[in-house]
C-alpha cells in the first residue's frame, strides 16, 4: 500500500488529531483514513483538486462491509497544490468534526459508533509533514 500507515495507535473520543502537510505541485488528490484496519475506515477524508470527476471538492465517506458508504460533501475548499495545510480532526460517538486551515468545518457522522480508532493512512499525493494527537 502507498502513502503512510499508522497501526496500532489509539485516537479516542476527547482527543484532537492534527496533520499538516502539503499537497504536490501536480497533485489530483489525497487522502486521510481513519478506521481500524484497510478495509475498515470510519472516515475518508478526500481533497479532489481534480479526481474522480470533481474539481476542488471534500468528498468524505466511510467503507464498511468491503464498499464505499454514502458520500457526504460539504463546505468550501481550502487547500492549494504545494501549499501547506492543516487538518484538525476531533469526535465523538455521533460525528466527526473535521476543522481546516479556514475555520470552517465539515461534521460527518460517525456511522460506526465508535469511541476508539487504532488505524491511520495517508494517501494520494501528498507529503504529511506532522500527525499530532492530544
Ligand atoms: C471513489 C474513489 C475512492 C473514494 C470514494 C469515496 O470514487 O475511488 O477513492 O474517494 O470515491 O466515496
Amino acid at each position: 500500500m502507498a502513502g503512510v500507515v499508522v497501526q496500532n495507535m489509539s485516537f479516542k473520543v476527547g482527543q484532537t488529531l492534527t496533520i499538516t502537510g502539503f499537497p504536490q505541485a501536480d497533485s489530483t488528490n489525497f487522502a486521510i483514513n481513519i478506521g481500524n484496519s484497510e478495509d475498515d475506515l470510519a472516515l475518508h477524508v478526500n481533497p479532489r483538486f481534480d479526481a474522480h470527476g470533481d474539481q476542488r471538492a471534500i468528498v468524505c465517506n466511510s467503507y464498511q462491509d468491503g464498499k464505499w458508504c454514502e458520500e457526504h460533501r460539504e463546505g468550501g475548499f481550502p487547500f492549494n497544490q504545494g501549499e501547506e495545510f492543516k487538518v484538525v480532526i476531533t469526535f465523538t460517538t455521533e460525528e466527526f468534526v473535521i476543522t481546516l486551515q479556514d475555520g470552517s468545518q465539515i461534521h460527518f457522522p460517525n456511522r460506526q459508533g465508535g469511541a476508539k480508532y487504532r488505524y491511520m493512512h495517508y494517501e494520494g499525493e501528498v507529503r504529511i509533514h506532522g500527525i499530532e494527537i492530544k
